[in-house]
């Protein structure tokens, strides 16, 4: 496993998986454009091909999870873990204190591995995920204390 920090080049390569990874993936212009931001750090995680993207804004002493998705062929393989692990290592350089993400309340793969490193539940935002034919789905917030946490 290759894991490395993106740079924009990377955009077509981290749009590649986010389509593989969700129904309503981001395009090479939307990671383009957020990896050129001020505050945004991503991590592509390659193997023969791409296989795990992570995109994380740290601002203000503060860390959000934007997107975080293994390919279905990748996964189980601790392609999440590692991404999710580097991302907290560059939080906590840039100077955060904690960590948010939010996520699907029935995603209980994704839910085992945050609190596998520790996350919390602190809130729950009622129909936040537009399902389309399938209503809305409710968010989890999850929270981790950057300033104690072990990872
Ligand atoms: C959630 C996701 C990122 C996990 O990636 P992954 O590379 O498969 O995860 P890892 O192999 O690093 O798993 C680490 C640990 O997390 C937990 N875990 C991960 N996927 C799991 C699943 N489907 N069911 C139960 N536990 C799971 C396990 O504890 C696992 O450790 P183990 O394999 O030793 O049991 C991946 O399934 C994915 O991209 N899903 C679709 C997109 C998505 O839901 N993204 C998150 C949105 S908030």
């Amino acid at each position: 496993m290759n894991l490395a920090a993106a740079t924009p080049d990377d955009a077509p390569a981290m749009a590649s998986v986010h389509a593989q990874a969700f129904d309503t993936p981001w395009d090479e212009s939307d990671f383009e454009g957020l990896l050129e931001s001020q505050g945004i750090f991503g991590f592509l995680v390659s193997d023969e091909d791409p296989a795990g993207v992570l995109i994380c804004r740290a601002v203000g002493g503060e860390a959000e999870i934007l997107t975080v998705g293994v390919a279905p062929w990748a996964r189980r393989r601790g392609v999440g873990l590692a991404l999710m692990t580097a991302a907290i290592g560059a939080a906590r350089v840039a100077g955060a204190g904690e960590m948010f993400l939010e996520v699907d309340v029935d995603n209980g793969g994704a839910v085992a591995l945050y609190e596998g490193l520790g996350f919390v539940r602190t809130g729950l935002r009622k129909g936040y995920y537009d399902r389309g034919a399938a209503g809305r789905a409710d968010a989890l917030v999850m929270r981790l204390d950057l300033t104690s946490a072990a990872h």
